[in-house]
């Protein structure tokens, strides 16, 4: 599976098979996390067989169920990492999603408290993502039109169209959307618009597909 594949096949899961993750997989998503940490000075890392993140024996962490792998996105204290979180987290749930494996990104209902326990003296915890094999692929959803998530109006070169499709399919919390697209002085733009919860890291998730898709630098 291709990135692109991979982009249009994404949706979010909450209900996990037992199947573990094979070593292989563990092995290549942790050298991502790596790559992603040195190129962007977070904290990136992975939980494999730890269902507390998520502690399945308490009912109310929302819809997920047998959660037992998950990403955990954090990195210095005093900056906000939040753009970064997202652009990073969402490389690493591509590359899941062409492994085979499923996702769903998680700001509210995991169990803030075992999971702040991992994070170092000095760091902050933005949020995590939940990883495994789905016991579904997700459904997709009802988004925004691309007139409605343009700030620009005109003709819209072959890269942009691919990047802003791409875009379109990203995850953004409570599928909200709150961004806006557009080209200036022949380079793509992309901005929050409006108010929501997590923005920021929506926008950096929003950015990375269209980056991904379009292969240009998003400002
Ligand atoms: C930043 C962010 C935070 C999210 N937080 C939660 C959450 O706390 N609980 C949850 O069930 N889903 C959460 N989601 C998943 C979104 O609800 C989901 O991505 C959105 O509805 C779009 O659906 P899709 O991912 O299947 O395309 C979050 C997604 C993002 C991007």
């Amino acid at each position: 599976m291709d990135i692109l594949q991979a982009i249009q096949e994404r949706h979010s899961v909450r209900v996990y098979k037992d199947q573990p993750i094979e070593e292989e997989k563990r092995a290549k998503l942790q050298d991502l996390a790596e790559a992603c940490n040195a190129e962007s000075g977070l904290h990136i890392f992975i939980r494999f067989d730890d269902p507390e993140g998520f502690d399945s024996r308490m009912a109310h962490y929302g819809s997920f169920r047998n959660v037992k792998n998950y990403i955990v996105l954090a990195g210095p204290e005093g900056k906000d990492i939040e753009e970064d979180c997202g652009y990073y987290g969402e490389k690493l749930v591509l590359e899941a999603q062409m492994m085979g494996l499923n996702t769903c990104w998680v700001a509210l209902t995991f169990n803030k408290k075992m999971v702040k326990k991992l994070i170092p003296d000095g760091e902050q915890l933005c949020m995590v993502i939940a990883l495994g094999y789905g016991e579904n692929q997700g459904t997709a959803h009802k988004g925004k039109s691309l007139d409605e998530l343009m700030a620009t109006k005109g003709s819209m070169p072959d890269w942009f169209r691919k990047g802003a499709e791409a875009a379109m399919l990203a995850p953004t919390a409570v599928n909200q959307q709150k961004f806006k697209m557009g080209i200036k002085d022949g380079e793509p733009v992309i901005r929050i618009s409006g108010k929501g919860f997590y923005t920021k890291t929506d926008l950096g998730i929003v950015k990375y597909h269209f980056e991904a898709a379009s292969g240009r630098k998003v400002q």
